[in-house]
């Protein structure tokens, strides 16, 4: 607390699989990058997902949940101040955005505006680069609103496409190169925005 005004902001995860981009977010709160963020939950929308596992190992609080009201009550009972969506395959409703009126950011793999949208996820955004043939891809950090990965754009960092890449390859490289730098400098740059807000007696109405 300075001046009665909390100095952190409370995130939570949202995860759907292996959750290298997690992890990266946690070795971030580990060096002490991530500051002023705390990561206080990870929430899945599957039971099967590794990222759970990392959370455990870390003693970070975690859930399963599929149903957005139930995430809402989740998300309000720990106080979130900040949703990070770190490969969450769920397409999070125009209402439940609304309802929770705090900042949502979104990594994607690619240089929005290319190769993003309904349907292009995971493994699929990389095929699609290759098959275009485009020499440069890599990964944007956004806000997340009602149109997927249409929100404003955070960071983006490209990364160089080699002749030989396979979806695999480049979906490794832009990983290493871009999503696991990207995303807690995001993090950082939209909470040092909450505290401002704060400060500003503004906040929610990022
Ligand atoms: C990442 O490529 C991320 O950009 C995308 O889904 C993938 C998730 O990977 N949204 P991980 O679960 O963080 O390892």
């Amino acid at each position: 607390m300075v001046d009665g005004i909390r100095d952190t902001v409370r995130v939570a995860v949202l995860v759907s699989g292996g959750g290298t981009n997690l992890q990266a977010l946690i070795n971030a709160e580990k060096d002490g990058r991530l500051h002023p963020c705390e990561i206080k939950l990870v929430v899945s929308s599957n039971e099967g997902a590794y990222a759970l596992k990392r959370a455990e190992k870390e003693g970070i609080k975690q859930a399963v949940c599929k149903d957005e009201d139930e995430l809402l009550k989740i998300l309000r009972d720990e106080g979130v101040d900040m949703l990070v969506l770190a490969g969450y395959l769920r397409i999070l409703s125009g209402k439940f955005i609304h309802k929770f009126k705090k900042p949502i950011i979104n990594i994607h793999p690619s240089l929005i505006p290319a190769f993003c949208g309904k349907g292009c996820y995971g493994l699929h955004v990389h095929e699609k680069a290759l098959e275009y043939g485009v020499k440069v891809s890599g990964a944007t950090v956004h806000f997340v609103n009602e149109i997927p990965d249409g929100g404003e754009i955070i960071l983006q960092k490209a990364v160089e496409v080699k002749s030989d890449d396979t979806p695999e390859t480049l979906q490794r490289r832009i990983m290493e190169e871009a999503e696991w730098k990207l995303l807690p400098k995001a993090c950082v740059i939209v909470a040092k925005e909450i505290i401002k807000s704060r400060k500003d007696g503004r906040e929610g109405n990022l």
